[in-house]
């Protein structure tokens, strides 16, 4: 009886503890004041149904992730209001894309039971906390596409059971720590996009379960250590885009479940070894602008589902192996920029899936074969050889269709209508009809169908060489067409800036850049479509009164560090930079989540590498944009700072 009543006592006290600690975690939702008035002053809805939230059995928190799209509803973005150290039974915290803006707060470190940390696409700047050695049940950090600036804590290596690692598309520095070998979970390292720099340090070789490594797009040097061929269940490898040298090791036969190996714009040199045809997984193989020579192993040959096979811009000099004609899976070949001799050989004229053709600036010679059988080819560019007699074959290429250039299947509308197109068009100045990387089915006919053959109705603007119309899609999607006038087609300049336009915005790709989904460049139809910006242009928002008002400083801010992203990408990170030459409030869109994007890429030019040069002759458009004492390139995005917060 007494024993009975003991327990009884005993659970009401431990029920009075639980009441208490769940009444903390409450309290520290509520004082964040992340949640609208509307949810908190609820009292009959207990914090653990408020959105975004997950409670245990016993009412304690145990996840808070927050979906991106409800951040522009209500989501106030002050995450330091958060006490997180109330909150010790987090295992998941997820608040991508949530405008999170200042530094990662050190609280965090006081979740010792977090599993997934995904902070990624918001603000965040400064370091990566030397703390986050503490969480060592972390799986998962996400924390890519951020502006954090700080070296990888050499601590991460605490982390044992770290599955998934993403830093890429920050500015981080310094070296890999070798530390990071110790994390034998591993599964995915992404570090592209940053500006890492040294050598791969040979313990990566001990991440024995890596599946994905991305490097892309940093500063490596140094040649790839061997103990790389360690990590045996490697699918996707890329190196690309860093200063890497020396030659392919022969280790690299090991990875045979290697899909996707891309070394481009490097350092490298020697012959491919031929120990690459053991590679038979490949399915992408990118070495393009290195210093390969030849010669090209036969055993290439043997990579029988290779799609993928880029070349271009190396030191080639041999004849094409006529064994290429074994890679019947290719779609994509690309020889170019190399100085390749002799005919091409027939046996390429059997690689019936090639829908992307370039051997362009070699020295081939002969008559250009017949390749009716390439009947799946979007695109051919012979040029810049040394062939002789006339090209008699005729594309048959659907007016005004859409086609491909990415590799992705070619859009059959109904690196009916038939009219014949001379190949020479092609061959002159990489003209083709247009490009598609839009995730759906589109055809020419939607686009007059859903602007009724450009009804005025549908224009919502009138631009510097053209108008622009909203165009609703059968498929739902709504995107922005710019249309050159018929009369303006004729003159050169407009012309030439329609054709800018997509020279530049087809070989850029960044999440503060307009994106061109497609193009029609023909003396009939002259359209581009782009992305739809709900909000329109900064320039109109900031001179509405009410939208002004809307658009307060912290999302200035955040404008401001999306064009200082996209010119700093546009300028360090591009294979050539490119100098926008027109940025001002007109050309920078916002959409309705009120993030920007810089467009209008009707006067870019490409300057050379050399960024010493004088580039005030460049500078073009917008008077009163452009300060007249910044003239150095490094100070553009400076420059642009002081513009947007004057
Ligand atoms: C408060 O929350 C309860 C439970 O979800 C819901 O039924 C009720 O409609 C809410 N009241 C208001 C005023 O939103
Ligand atoms: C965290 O979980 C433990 C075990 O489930 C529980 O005892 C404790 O009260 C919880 N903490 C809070 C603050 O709810
Ligand atoms: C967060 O909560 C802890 C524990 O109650 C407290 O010591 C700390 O001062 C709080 N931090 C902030 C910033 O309120
Ligand atoms: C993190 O969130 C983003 C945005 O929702 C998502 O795309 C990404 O896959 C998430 N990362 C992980 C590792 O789940
Ligand atoms: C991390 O752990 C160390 C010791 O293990 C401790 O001294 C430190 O206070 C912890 N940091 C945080 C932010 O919890
Ligand atoms: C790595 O991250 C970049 C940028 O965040 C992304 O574009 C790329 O697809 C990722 N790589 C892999 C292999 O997932
Ligand atoms: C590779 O993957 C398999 C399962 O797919 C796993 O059993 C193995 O441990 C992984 N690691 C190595 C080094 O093979
Ligand atoms: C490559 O595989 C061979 C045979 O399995 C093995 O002897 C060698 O050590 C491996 N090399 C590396 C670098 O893993
Ligand atoms: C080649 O592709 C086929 C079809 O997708 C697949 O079944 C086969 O396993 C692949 N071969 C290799 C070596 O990966
Ligand atoms: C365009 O609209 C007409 C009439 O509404 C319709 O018959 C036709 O199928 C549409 N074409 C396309 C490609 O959607
Ligand atoms: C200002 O913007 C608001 C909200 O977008 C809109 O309703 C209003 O018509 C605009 N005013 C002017 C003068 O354009
Ligand atoms: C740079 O170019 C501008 C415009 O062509 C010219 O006026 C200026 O003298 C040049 N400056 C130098 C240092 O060459």
């Amino acid at each position: 009886m007494i024993a009975a009543k003991w327990i009884i006592v005993a659970l009401a006290l431990s029920h009075n503890f639980l009441a208490l600690a769940t009444k903390i975690e409450a309290d520290a939702l509520l004082h964040s004041r992340w949640w609208p008035d509307s949810i908190t002053s609820n009292t009959s809805l207990s914090h653990c149904m408020w959105l975004g939230i997950l409670c245990d059995d016993f009412g304690s928190v145990v996840k808070l992730n927050i979906p991106p799209q409800y951040y522009h509803h209500w989501f106030p973005g002050h995450w330091s209001n958060m006490n997180f150290s109330l909150l010790p039974n987090l295992t998941s915290l997820g608040l991508p894309d949530n405008g999170l803006a200042g530094v990662i707060p050190l609280q965090i470190c006081a979740l010792p039971k977090l599993r997934h940390l995904n902070l990624s696409y918001n603000y965040l700047i400064g370091e990566l906390p030397l703390c986050l050695q503490n969480l060592t049940m972390l799986e998962v950090i996400d924390i890519h596409s951020n502006h954090i600036d700080s070296p990888i804590p050499l601590g991460m290596g605490d982390l044992k059971r770290l599955i998934h690692l993403d830093l890429s598309s920050n500015s981080l520095h310094g070296t890999i720590p070798p530390t990071l070998g110790l994390l034998s979970n591993l599964h995915l390292l992404n570090l592209s996009h940053n500006d890492l720099d040294g050598f791969i340090p040979l313990e990566i070789g001990n991440c024995m379960n890596l599946y994905t490594v991305d490097l892309e797009d940093n500063s490596f040097v140094g040649p790839i250590p061997p103990s790389l061929a360690k990590l045996r269940n490697l699918t996707h490898l890329d190196l690309g885009g860093n200063s890497f040298n020396g030659s392919i090791p022969p280790e690299i036969q090991n990875l045979t479940n290697l899909a996707y190996l891309s070394m481009e714009e490097n350092k490298f040199s020697g012959s491919i070894p031929p120990e690459i045809g053991k590679l038979k997984s490949l399915i992408e193989l990118r070495l393009s602008s290195n210093s390969f020579t030849c010669p090209i192993p036969f055993s290439l040959a043997h990579l029988t589902n290779l799609t993928v096979l880029d070349l271009h811009g190396n030191e080639f000099d041999c004849a094409i192996p006529s064994k290429m004609g074994d890679l019947y899976s290719l779609t994509h070949l690309d020889l170019s920029f190399n100085n390749f001799s002799g005919k091409i050989p027939l046996q390429l004229w059997s690689l019936v899936k090639l829908s992307h053709l370039n051997l362009q600036n070699n020295s081939l010679h002969g008559s250009v074969p017949d390749f009716n059988k390439l009947i799946n080819l979007d695109y051919i560019d012979l040029s810049n050889n040394h062939f002789t007699g006339k090209i008699s074959h005729n594309l048959s290429i659907r007016r005004g269709a859409l086609y491909s250039i990415d590799g992705s299947k070619k859009i059959d509308g109904s690196r009916r209508i038939k009219k014949s197109m001379q190949l020479e068009i092609l061959e002159k100045n990489g003209d083709f009809l247009s490009i598609w990387n839009y995730d759906g089915r589109i055809a020419y006919e939607d686009m007059i169908n859903a602007t009724e053959d450009f009804d005025i109705k549908y224009c919502i603007g009138t631009g510097g060489y053209g108008s622009v119309y909203r165009a609703h899609l059968p498929n739902g999607k709504v995107v922005a067409l710019k249309k050159l006038h018929r009369l303006e087609a004729d003159d050169p300049a407009f012309d030439q800036s329609f054709r800018n336009e997509v020279k530049h915005l087809t070989t850029i790709r960044h999440r503060s850049i307009i994106k061109l989904y497609g193009f029609c460049l023909h003396k009939q139809c002259m359209f581009l479509v782009y992305e739809y910006m709900e909000r329109g242009s900064l320039f109109c928002a900031l001179r509405n009164e009410t939208e002004a008002v809307e658009l307060d400083w912290s999302k200035r801010i955040n404008v401001v560090w999306d064009m200082a992203h996209a010119l700093s990408y546009l300028h360090h990170d591009c294979a050539r930079p490119i100098v926008h030459r027109d940025i001002s409030s007109n050309n920078i869109l916002l959409d309705n989540k009120l993030q920007a994007f810089l467009s209008d890429f009707g006067t870019a030019r490409l300057v050379n590498p050399n960024f010493s040069s004088n580039l005030t002759a460049n500078i073009v458009g917008t008077r009163g944009y452009i300060a007249p004492s910044e003239q150095r390139s490094s100070n553009f995005s400076r420059m642009f700072l002081l513009e947007v917060c004057c």
